[in-house]
């Protein structure tokens, strides 16, 4: 693990610092940690650069004010990138690390290669999600931060997996365990006041893969191929079994789509 220095809090990475391949920059949902993106960074690491961090109040970055938003994560992504001194990279990121991504692109297209945007979507929040992160922003406030996570879990992966307590609902349960409730609530105002990125996307000009959990309720398909329908020559995978961490939940369809989508960068 490296970390960087930023004006107000420090940021933990990986970089396998390979070179003369093209860069590919995972960005993890919340609230997780880099950790979730392991078996991609396995899969990947003889044939690219691959970058993994913790966003500010995540996993072992510092958590700062606790006073977030999904400007702030996209300066943040902007600084690692000048620190490794990356021009352009392939921005991987789901859910959360859509948003991040989808803005990142917004603001700064000359520094994106390509996008895989993972169980996300373009739109900002509908009242109705709004109202369930300041219950949320309640219930953690109160102290409350076992039922949030359980509440968490149960809306992220499917029946199954949740009643299995498989492996991935436990990584994650130790993951939420991990953070700091001034961070967890910090994120979820960035989350309620991100902005709707949904008219650049005709102007995207990469390549992009759009990856779609069948069993997602929180980012369900639908809401991938409206990116599909908006994004010029976007590929859609949809993940069988998957919920809304279908990298984590089916890793090896995952991985096949991934690679698949990764062979034109060579
Ligand atoms: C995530 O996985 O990043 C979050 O569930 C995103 C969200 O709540 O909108």
């Amino acid at each position: 693990m490296k970390q960087i220095e930023l004006q107000d809090v420090q940021l933990v990475y990986r970089d396998n610092e390979r070179k003369n391949v093209p860069v590919i920059l995972f960005i993890h949902g919340f609230p997780f940690s880099q950790e979730m993106w392991s078996k991609q960074r396995e899969l990947l690491n003889d044939r690219f650069r691959i970058i993994t961090y913790d966003l500010r109040g995540h996993g072992r970055s510092g958590v700062g004010d606790g006073q977030y938003s999904v400007e702030l994560f996209v300066d943040d992504l902007m600084a690692l990138l000048d620190h490794l001194k990356i021009k352009q990279a392939v921005l991987a990121g789901l859910s959360m690390g859509g948003y991040v991504a989808l803005r990142a692109v917004e603001r700064h297209p000359e520094r994106v290669s390509g996008l895989i945007l993972c169980n996300t979507r373009s739109q900002a929040d509908t009242n109705e999600v709004k109202l369930k992160r300041f219950a949320q922003f309640r219930e953690l406030k109160s102290g409350e931060q076992g039922s949030f996570t359980e509440t968490f879990l149960q809306a992220v992966c499917s029946p199954e997996h949740y009643r299995d307590d498989a492996e991935p609902v436990r990584k994650i349960r130790r993951i939420i365990s991990e953070t700091q409730i001034m961070a967890l609530c910090g994120t979820l105002l960035a989350l309620a006041s991100r902005t709707d990125t949904s008219e650049s996307l005709p102007g995207i000009r990469v390549p992009v893969l759009l990856v779609a959990g069948e069993k997602d309720v929180i980012t369900p398909v639908e809401d991938l191929r409206y990116l599909q329908e908006h994004i010029p020559g976007a590929l859609l995978e949809v993940i069988p079994g998957a919920a809304h961490l279908s990298n984590l939940e089916n890793p090896d369809a995952f991985n096949k789509a991934l690679t698949s989508f990764l062979s034109r960068f060579h």
